[in-house]
């Protein structure tokens, strides 16, 4: 039986430059679908997955995730003297347990390889996960949860994975594929951002990892890969061959709430999910399709 994952990672240092000027003073993690903040869809699918440490690896000017994951006493008690209950048990709720998140920061934007290697001291000799705030994905199953089920049964490394267009696969870290069942895939080589002419496969890294604590010594190596940065994937390379290494074919849509258009598309796709909104959603948006 594999060691249980407690601690999930969230690299949230990030700049946000794509979202100028939304993000000149705001974290892009803090920015909302619907009415919810990127970050707190990434916790809440790692504490729906039976996570119970929060490491951030935050940067400079992101202290409103700190704040946003705090007891705000003077919201509270307005929202008590007003009766205004809904939004009482709305930040009631969201309230982690004492003690179980905690902050490191990433002096320097030096990729995300780097930033994973930032926690290495809060996650200590365990299996961990790492969530992408900015990979939004909508399913019945939390997609860590589904990755979670995979590591109880093979062990090793898992990511999430999916089928991308050949052009795209520059964006992403894409698998070298030794076997696949159409849902899982053993993993024989990792390339970061590869051009579509070389790239080993069209399957694709989507931000969901269940980790070995081991790709943090290849991550101390500092080894600077794709972009000039420190890249997870070239780390987790390494570890192939001493450990297994499998790609999921999650269940649910993965949105890119990193691109304008992604994001836009996850506030309408949440939005009309909701029981509360999706109705009104619907009839709003339709004039602009007929
Ligand atoms: C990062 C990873 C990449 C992965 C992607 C998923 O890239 O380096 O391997 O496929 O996230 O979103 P980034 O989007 O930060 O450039």
């Amino acid at each position: 039986m594999p060691q249980k994952v407690r601690t999930a990672v969230f690299p949230v240092g990030g700049l946000g430059t794509r979202f100028l000027p939304a993000t000149k003073a705001m974290p892009k993690e803090m920015l909302p679908v619907v009415d919810k903040p990127l970050i707190q869809y990434a916790v809440e699918e790692a504490r729906a997955a039976g996570i119970e440490r929060f490491i951030f690896v935050t940067g400079r000017g992101k202290a409103a995730i700190e704040d946003h994951f705090d007891f705000s006493f003077e919201l509270d008690a307005m929202l008590q003297a007003r009766d205004k209950l809904d939004g009482l048990q709305i930040v009631r709720e969201m309230m982690m347990p004492p003690g179980s998140i905690s902050y490191v920061r990433q002096q320097e934007p030096m990729g995300l390889g780097h930033a994973v290697w930032c926690a290495k001291a809060l996650v200590g000799d365990e299996p961990f996960a790492v969530l992408l705030p900015d990979d939004l994905v909508q399913s019945n199953t939390p997609c860590l949860k589904q990755l979670l089920e995979v590591y109880e049964e093979t062990g090793g490394n898992v990511v999430a994975v999916m089928d991308v267009p050949r052009e795209h696969t520059q964006r992403y870290g894409i698998l070298d594929v030794e076997s696949d069942d159409g849902r899982l895939a053993s993993v024989k080589g990792l390339v970061e951002k590869p051009k579509p002419e070389v790239a080993p496969s069209t399957l694709s890294i989507i931000g969901r990892y269940v980790l070995l604590p081991q790709v943090m010594d290849f991550l101390a190596e500092k080894v600077v890969g794709a972009g000039g940065e420190i890249q997870l994937t070239d780390a987790m390379a390494r570890t192939i061959g001493a450990h297994p290494f499998h790609g999921l074919r999650f269940e649910g849509k993965r949105f890119d709430c990193g691109d304008k258009v992604g994001f836009m598309e996850a506030n309408v796709a949440f939005a009309l999910a909701r029981p509360d909104l999706g109705a009104d959603m619907r009839s709003a948006l339709l004039p602009y399709f007929t």
